[in-house]
């Protein structure tokens, strides 16, 4: 080399050292910021308020009392401001502030913006990774366009209880799988970072096992040992923290006694210590003063010095930190030091975002109009659609529907449902027609066979004088599809249900439909696992179909008339009844197993229901048909360095092309603590043209057999283990045994 190549070689070396060994630029405006701050301003940064509701309404008084406490350096971030216009006007306020530090616009932008994505829950049923992120891309690129920064999404919490009303908001029970989930969702949301515009924050909540509320009442206690804790519940807030997610939100729950909100062990051991992260907390809405309810705190004050010594950054509409943080700082029940540290990480947020650099940067009305309903919106959306439905059942290839038939019949409350078909959490920005019903959508695909319809019943009523013109708009069909289901408000927030049976008198509107003797097939429309026993073991053909978003009465005509071939599996056990909850396919097998449901001496089991659930989790038909076969292991032992390459033949056996989840499971015979029945470890989603055949490969390593020892340290334990390979948790198709060695 020569002397002059080594010499930009050495400048090279020095210039990048350089590079690596400062702090970031970033942390040195947060810090000069940081330096012209009063702790009253300060303070204001931790604070956020709620706009209102009706997004497209007036500004009220109440909103202009908090405008002036935006110019007032008293509030850091509101939640529900959206749309350019009005953002920008708040934006205005803050920036006549003295600092004008920009607010941060916060948004349940849970499953879409302006058009609909199907729920959470539905999404999960795809088991497809590229389309969940998708479908968060496109709903932080409209949220973005209308000035939202900052998305209080994806929900990762576990669920195994489908009475909770929030189990639509999530990617179902499994923690492999949910873990997947939040990494594609946050990337989606995320985009290319912070900064671009069309990212918007992503915020993983709710920190931590909310979804384990005893009874499966929402907002209710949470007791657990903490092996299941990180066995179960935090992996996927895991995955959310290294798929890069800018924040988290607490729960409302109590966590052995402790509220989250003021869980040191959470959000200071765990969060901000053993996990490092970087990014800021917020309070789930008002969870901070709900403290003195739990019986935590005697007041506001006690609850502000609680939660912010525990790790909560911002203070979601209870007032407590705005109204008492500065004197607890003056009588060091609060340290500056902790202040500083939740001021820090929230402006730095504000800085990626480029805000200090143009406030208004989401704010361009242009952009809104052009974003917003955007035809590939709508085509992402039924596209994910269609992937989120689930085909439970199919006798006699009922479905798809043949092209030939002179008429359907369109029978059920939810037939033309609107609202209903977008579910819980949407953003309501005073669209109109913006939905397609089933019955349009139907009607589009229908060609020449004649679409009737009757409504029948109610979806939660006990009228049945709908019954008699519907049997007769059935009588003259050849084919009946019911639109069975929930209303948009029965799955939800604070939406949890004893009784979690289709509601009303739909079940017996369905039995008097059967006893036409013609074929029925029945969608049940819901925001989550309900019980239908009589239909499940009865009607020939059943699709789960959730609640699909602005698209799907065309995703669901895609399906019945075989434009799509349905390939969603469930994310969640689905029981029999109430009493078997909570149900789940990763159980512990116990010291008297339920071998089988006739023997119930001594069995861990009902006497009056079957033990199995109604349909188990990674349950979904195809209009095809999938061969496994040809299992073969590289080697039937391996150590805790090495891996095992595992591979098989899948081959599509049917007339329809078609796209199969291969799930793999493993079991750890024998160990200490005992290990589930079975555990979800690799998927994959592929399509195969009709006897098309190709083969597999999944590779196993330590890291998929470890666990959580009592001591909360991920262990491997040598011994025998079973690998399943099937089409669902209870479908196992291949399987054979391998052995851990040290
Ligand atoms: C919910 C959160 C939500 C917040 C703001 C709370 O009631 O639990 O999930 O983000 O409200 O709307």
């Amino acid at each position: 080399m020569t002397g002059r190549y080594s010499l930009i070689l050495i400048l090279i070396c020095l210039f990048a050292g350089q590079a690596f060994s400062q702090p970031d630029n970033t942390s040195k405006k947060v810090d000069a910021l940081l330096a012209k701050m009063t702790l009253e301003e300060k303070i204001g940064q931790l604070n956020q308020y709620n706009g209102d509701w009706a997004a497209t309404g007036p500004v009220t008084d109440d909103l202009r009392d908090k405008m002036k406490l935006i110019s007032e350096g008293k509030i850091g971030s509101m939640l529900n401001i959206n749309g350019v216009e009005k953002t920008r006007a708040f934006q205005e306020a803050a920036m006549k502030s003295r600092l004008k530090i920009p607010l941060l616009f916060g948004q349940d932008v849970i499953h879409g913006y302006h058009v609909t994505f199907p729920i959470p829950l539905a999404e999960a049923a795809s088991w497809d990774m590229e389309a969940i992120e998708k479908s968060a891309r496109v709903a932080a690129r409209e949220a973005a366009s209308g000035g939202i920064h900052w998305t209080f999404a994806p929900m990762v919490d576990i669920a195994r209880d489908p009475r909770w009303g929030r189990v639509m908001e999530g990617a179902g029970e499994d923690p492999y799988l949910g873990s997947h989930i939040a990494r594609a969702r946050v990337r989606g949301f995320q985009g290319k970072g912070l900064g671009d515009l069309e990212a918007v924050m992503a915020c993983a909540k709710h920190f931590a096992a909310y979804g384990a509320a005893i009874g499966g009442r929402d907002y209710n206690s949470v007791d657990m040992s903490l092996r299941t804790l990180w066995e179960f519940y935090l992996p996927p807030f895991k995955a959310a923290l290294d798929a890069g997610v800018s924040t988290f939100m607490t729960s409302f729950n109590d966590l052995n006694g402790t509220p989250a909100t003021a869980n040191n062990y959470l959000m200071r051991d765990i969060l901000k210590d053993k996990w490092k992260f970087k990014g800021f907390v917020v309070s789930d809405w008002g969870s901070v003063g709900e403290m003195i309810k739990h019986g935590y705190v005697k007041d506001n004050a006690e609850a502000a010095e609680a939660a912010l010594n525990s790790g909560t950054d911002m203070d979601m509409e209870s007032s407590s930190y705005v109204n008492h943080l500065a004197r607890l700082v003056k009588e060091k029940k609060v340290s500056q030091e902790n202040i500083d540290d939740a001021v820090r990480r929230i402006l730095r947020k504000k800085f990626e975002m480029g805000l200090f650099d143009d406030p208004f940067r989401y704010s361009n009305a242009d952009r809104e109009k052009k974003t917003l309903n955007h035809p590939d919106h709508l085509e992402a959306s039924r596209d994910m659609a269609r992937k989120s439905i689930v085909l439970l059942k199919n006798e006699r290839n009922i479905l798809p529907l043949s092209k030939d038939l002179k008429s359907i019949a369109l029978i059920g409350p939810l037939a033309k449902a609107e609202k209903d078909m977008k579910g819980f959490w949407t953003v309501e920005l005073g669209q109109k027609n913006d939905v397609v019903t089933l019955h349009s959508g139907m009607q589009k695909q229908a060609g020449k066979t004649s679409l009737l319809y009757a409504e029948g019943c109610a979806i939660n009523d006990t009228s049945k004088a709908g019954f008699a013109e519907a049997l007769k708009v059935a009588a003259s069909a050849d084919v009946i599809v019911m639109a069975m289901g929930e209303a948009h408000d029965m799955t939800g927030e604070a939406k949890s249900k004893a009784n979690i049976h289709l509601p009303g008198v739909q079940e017996e509107l369905i039995k008097a439909v059967m006893a036409t003797g013609k074929p029925v097939v029945v969608l049940l429309m819901s925001g989550r696992p309900m019980v239908f026993n009589w239909t499940a073991d009865n009607v020939p053909a059943i699709l789960y179909t959730w609640w699909l978003g602005s698209e799907g009465g065309n995703a669901i005509a895609d399906v019945l008339f075989g434009k799509y071939n349905p390939a969603g599996k469930l994310p969640m056990t689905f029981p029999r009844s109430e009493g078997q909850i909570p149900i789940y396919y990763n159980y512990l097998n116990t010291g008297r197993p339920s071998m089988g449901d006739n023997d119930l001496f001594y069995r861990s089991a009902y006497i009056d229901l079957p033990n199995t659930p109604q349909y188990n989790f990674g349950h979904g038909l195809s209009y095809t048909s999938f061969k496994y076969s040809n299992l073969k292991l590289s080697k039937d032992s391996m150590g805790t360095r090495d891996k095992i390459t595992v591979t098989f033949d899948l081959q599509n056996t049917g007339k329809y092309t078609g796209e199969e989840v291969v799930q793999l499971y493993i079991r750890d015979l024998v160990s200490q603590p005992v290990r589930p029945v079975k555990e979800l470890k690799d998927f994959r989603k592929l399509s195969l043209k009709p006897g098309e055949s190709r083969t597999l490969t999944f590779t196993l390593d330590a890291s998929k057999l470890a666990f959580y020892n009592d001591e909360l340290k991920q262990i491997t334990q040598e011994g025998e283990f079973k690998l399943m390979i099937g089409s669902s948790s209870k479908d196992i198709r291949l399987d054979k045994s391998f052995f851990l060695t040290k």
